[in-house]
This record gives C-alpha cells, sequence and structure tokens, in this order.
C-alpha cells in the first residue's frame, strides 16, 4: 500500500502567524493528512518553524533578545497555536535543529562534489557603523524604481520589485541606522540552477495534470524567464554554517541563505520526528532510494511559495544525483490568498486575524470549517466577520448541529435514549441511500483530487440531505399514530448523525468526535466509511444506548460580529 508523506510549507517564526497562513497550507496539509489516516493509509504529516534568515535576527534585535532565545520563545507560542487548531502534525519541527543543520551541509558537499557549486565574488554592503556585512533586508533606502524611501534590500514594499542591496539610492543600515555604509567584495557559493533547465522542463511537463493550473503556470513562468544561479550563502550569523571542506574553508564564517536550508528541513523534521521516537533510521526511507518508491508526496503552500518549490528545492535534490536519489515533490498544492476585508493580513501591521485571538473569540472548528469552505484556491478568497458568522450560523449551527440535536433528544424522550428497531427501511431510505453513494463518492474523490471547496460544497450538501430526510420522515408527527415509521425514521436519523462524525473528522475533528461520540466511543483516527451507504446507514444495534450532546455549534450573534469587527478593524 502506498504510503502517504505530507509537508506544510514552513511558517516563519517571527509572529504568529494569520488566518490567510493557517488557510493556505497548514490546515489543508492537515484536512488532506487526517483524511488519508482515516482511509488507513500510513501518513506522515510534518511541518516546522523557518527560523532562519534576516527577518529573524531583525525581529530579535527588535525585541532586544538574542536570536536563539527569540526564536525559542516564539517556537513555543507557534506551537501553542498549532495544537490549538488541533493541526495533528506526527512532528512540528524547527529548521535550526542539528538534524538539518547536518541534512543541509550534507547537500551542500554532494552538490559541491558534484561540480553544482561555484565560488563567486559579488558585491555587497558593508556597515561600517554596525562592522558587519548588510544581507537582503538590513538595508534600507529609496527605491530606484518608484521612488519609495524606505524600501528594503530584498525587495521594495511599495512597487513590490525584488531588488538588490547595492541597487538602493542613499542607503543605510536597517540595524543601526548609520548611512556610513560602502560596497565591498564578498565571496559567495552560488548554485548553478542553469544547468537544470532540461531536467526541470521535463519533470514539471510530466506534472502537468497533477498540479493545479497557478502551480504548473508559475512554474512555467520561471523557466520560460530563464533561470539565473542562486546565491545560496550570507553573511550573518544566524543561520547553517557553511562547512570548512566545502571550496577549501573560502566561506568561513558565513552561513547558508534561509530559502537554501528551509526547504531541506523537510527532510530534516522527518530525522527529528524519527528521533524523537525512537525509529531510528526509518526516516531515510520516506525520502531516498528504493525504499521509498512507494511513498507519495504532497506539498501544501501559499503561491509565493511555489518557485522554491518547483525550481529551488527540486535543484537541490537533481543536484544530488545520481549518488543518491531524494523524492520529489508529486503533487503540490498551491493556493492564493486569503484577504482581509479587502485588504491584505500583514503580520508586520498586526492587521487581521491571527491564530491566537481567533481562539480566545471560538473554538477551532468553526474556523477550521470556515476557512476550508472558502479555500483561496482558484481565486483570492476574502474574510469578512459577517460572511464568516452567515457560514458558521447556516451550515455548522443550523444543518449540522440542530440535525444531531433533534435526531438525538426526540431519540432520549421518546425512545428511551435507545436506538429503535421496530419497523423496515422502505422506498424513502433506499432514495437517501442511493443519494449519498454518490455525494460520499464525490466528497472522497474531491478530497482526493485537494479540492477542497467543492469537498466541503458535497460535505454541505450530504448534512443537507439528512435534514431534508428526516424533515419527510417527521418522526415527531408520526409517534403517535404509527411508532414503527417514527422508530425508522429516528433509526435512520441517529445512523447519519453517526456517519456524519465519521465524514467531517477531517475538517472539524474536535465536533466531530463529539458527534460521533453522542452514539458510541470514538477510536483516535475515526475511520473514512466506505461500504455501500445501504450497510453504513443500518449499522448501529438495536437497542444501542445513545445520549444527546451538548450544543454542538452556537451561533454568533449580530452583537459578537459589531464587537469583532471594532476590535479587529477593517480595510486599511
Ligand atoms: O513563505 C514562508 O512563509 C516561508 N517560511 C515558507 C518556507 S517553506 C519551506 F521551504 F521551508
Ligand atoms: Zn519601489
Amino acid at each position: 500500500m502506498t504510503r502517504i508523506l505530507i509537508t506544510s510549507a514552513l511558517p516563519y517564526i517571527n509572529g504568529v502567524k494569520h488566518l490567510g497562513t493557517l488557510a493556505g497550507s497548514m490546515l489543508p496539509a492537515d484536512v488532506f493528512g487526517r483524511f488519508k489516516r482515516a482511509q488507513g493509509f500510513e501518513t506522515l504529516l510534518l511541518c516546522a518553524t523557518d527560523e532562519h534568515g534576516s527577518p529573524t535576527e531583525l525581529a530579535a534585535l527588535d525585541a532586544g533578545q538574542d536570536v536563539r532565545t527569540f526564536c525559542d520563545e516564539q517556537f513555543a507560542i507557534q506551537k501553542k497555536a498549532s495544537d490549538g487548531f488541533n493541526l495533528s502534525w506526527d512532528h512540528f519541527g524547527r529548521s535550526s535543529s542539528a538534524q538539518n543543520r547536518e541534512m543541509t551541509q550534507h547537500f551542500a558537499r554532494v552538490l559541491w562534489k558534484n561540480g553544482h557549486l561555484d565560488v563567486r565574488t559579488t558585491k555587497q554592503v558593508y556597515s561600517n557603523a554596525d562592522k558587519r556585512f548588510l544581507p537582503d533586508r538590513y538595508v534600507i533606502g529609496t527605491c530606484p524604481h518608484c521612488g519609495y524611501d524606505r524600501a528594503r534590500g530584498d525587495q521594495c514594499e511599495n512597487c513590490t520589485r525584488v531588488l538588490d542591496p547595492i541597487d538602493l539610492i542613499s542607503p543605510r543600515s536597517a540595524v543601526s541606522n548609520s548611512p556610513d555604509i560602502e560596497i565591498r567584495d564578498s565571496t559567495h557559493l552560488f548554485l548553478k540552477q542553469s544547468n537544470f533547465v532540461p531536467q526541470l522542463r521535463e519533470w514539471i511537463d510530466a506534472h502537468r495534470a497533477e498540479w493545479p493550473p497557478l502551480v504548473y503556470s508559475i512554474a512555467n513562468k520561471w523557466l520560460e524567464e530563464g533561470l539565473q544561479d542562486r546565491g545560496i550563502t550570507r553573511d550573518y550569523d544566524w543561520g547553517v554554517p557553511v562547512p570548512d571542506d566545502i571550496a577549501d574553508g573560502q566561506l568561513k564564517g558565513k552561513v547558508f541563505y534561509v530559502w537554501f536550508d528551509a526547504p531541506i528541513e523537510y527532510i530534516g523534521v522527518t530525522k527529528e520526528w524519527a528521533e524523537a521516537n525512537g525509529k531510528g533510521n526509518s526516516w531515510r526511507d520516506w525520502w531516498e532510494g528504493s525504499a521509498a518508491k512507494d511513498v507519495r508526496y504532497f506539498e501544501f503552500m501559499g503561491k509565493d511559495n511555489v518557485p522554491f518549490h518547483t525550481v529551488g528545492f527540486p535543484v537541490t535534490i537533481m543536484g544530488a544525483r545520481p549518488q543518491e536519489e531524494w523524492k520529489l515533490v508529486d503533487r503540490l498544492k498551491g493556493f492564493n490568498w486569503l484577504n482581509y476585508d479587502g485588504g491584505k493580513f500583514s503580520t508586520s501591521q498586526k492587521r487581521g486575524v491571527f491564530m491566537d485571538t481567533a481562539l480566545e473569540l471560538l473554538p477551532a472548528d468553526y474556523w477550521r470549517y470556515y476557512l476550508m469552505a472558502n479555500s483561496p484556491e482558484n481565486s483570492d478568497s476574502n474574510f469578512t466577520f459577517d460572511h464568516f458568522a452567515a457560514v458558521v450560523n447556516k451550515d455548522l449551527a443550523d444543518v449540522l448541529g440542530n440535525f444531531v440535536n433533534r435526531v438525538t433528544k426526540f431519540c432520549v424522550s421518546r425512545f428511551d435514549g435507545k436506538v429503535p428497531g421496530e419497523g423496515c427501511y422502505g422506498e424513502d431510505e433506499a432514495a437517501l441511500c442511493a443519494e449519498l453513494d454518490a455525494r460520499v463518492k464525490a466528497y472522497t474523490d474531491f478530497l482526493e483530487a485537494l479540492e477542497f471547496r467543492k469537498a466541503m460544497g458535497e460535505l454541505r450538501a450530504i448534512w443537507v440531505a439528512g435534514n431534508e430526510y428526516l424533515t419527510r420522515a417527521a418522526p415527531w408527527t408520526h409517534f403517535k399514530t404509527d411508532r414503527e415509521k417514527a422508530a425508522v425514521g429516528v433509526r435512520m436519523g441517529l445512523n447519519l448523525v453517526h456517519v456524519f462524525g465519521h465524514l467531517a473528522w477531517p475538517v472539524i475533528p474536535t465536533a466531530a468526535r463529539a458527534i460521533h461520540e453522542a452514539i458510541q466511543p470514538a477510536p483516535a483516527i475515526i475511520p473514512w466509511p466506505d461500504r455501500p451507504m445501504a450497510e453504513e446507514l443500518d449499522e448501529l444495534e438495536h437497542g444501542l444506548v445513545i445520549k444527546a450532546p451538548d450544543v454542538l455549534f452556537a451561533k454568533i450573534t449580530d452583537e459578537q460580529v459589531a464587537a469583532w469587527k471594532e476590535r479587529f478593524g477593517g480595510a486599511p
């Protein structure tokens, strides 16, 4: 049987993530991972914090902390938010781990040995005041394209053009604000990406049908624009050190660029997972050589990350061949942006709802369902509190929650809280089973295809079909005149509740468990219902004692919406 390897793009360490990051990588990875586990696949679901790079050093500086302490604190905060959202990683690691250092240095050595790295002298900004080189964001100045006077060395926030720090007009240090700056030569390693164009072309084209059009077109555009060789080292301290045995120690004291080591952490975190769980060398069987032939590898990420995963990381992997055959991604799911009230979520400007504050407002399942149902899949999508409240109140409270409540309460009050055994399923029940066979198949197929919006549409339609059946069966009307008929309706209703608990588990795991446990205890992984509905919906033993759960989803009130809008602000 195929094994399933899943990674989510690694969230940057600086600051709790907003709902956009959750919706565009971590949450869909978790939903898909749960779905695969439910189907019985051996699944490894991994994530980690992305800790290196100049933004981390700068954020630590801002916080008045040394970088290691800053990262330790931020990691604890992110781990807590991730747990709060029930993201069920097999391991949530850190790119600053010893395992990632080892893997990153390993790949660099193999690339060096295989002739894919060059040593080149580049012009870098040096700050006399800070006595250090100022890479990327460490330099601030005027954008040569649009004149914006606070452009950063890597990119202008105003016109979004990618910059080289030496292009900035009137540059100054982001560390000390000093303009006492000069241009000095500095030696760096370059990955010869241009060597890989034919291989990349072949690999990307071979995946055209498997990747969303968005992913293919981004990858294709990068190739067509011509691949530049890429500097993979930097002049700062916080990162994976370049080992001395590469290029005769010419890179002494330098570290690898964050976008070189971060994707390698997908492998590093697998090693972290194995070591934390006493699994020895088995991590390698998920990634390398013939032992990993049965692994299907899925990656989830926002669209800005796509080039690094369709070009950058694959080049690292291809460059280690033929000695080592590391896995390349099979299915790459890229997402557009989730916007906040028509504008951008912004970590730096604290605009929008963040994972920690979201959980202060409502339990994780409310957010999980909404974000999956409005996944920014085929275009950007927009979060507003009005829409969020409307969706929660309708789909979760009225359709799902109300159904579970109606059936279980009625069973408790009229049938002693036991699954009634009287009567037989008839035409109405057969029609329902036929409809649900089709809908459950569609739901399963959409999840398999990573089409989450459509999958959620089917899940909702399944709940609606249950409601409509119950309205037609109307056991409360028949109870006095035809108890047998009422019993059939209640029995089917309870079986539906049970199946709903199974189907909803990947998306809303806490509520799904409560729903399942209204009927009977639930296992840790609630399995996928894969038998015909005529069997699944005739599963519960007659006489089984059930209970009515507490309200599953409280409605969001107009007052709450008004207060939240006020608290979190609207368009900038
Ligand atoms: O864009 C981001 O949030 C990056 N931290 C994603 C890194 S993904 C991987 F390559 F590590
Ligand atoms: Zn600009």
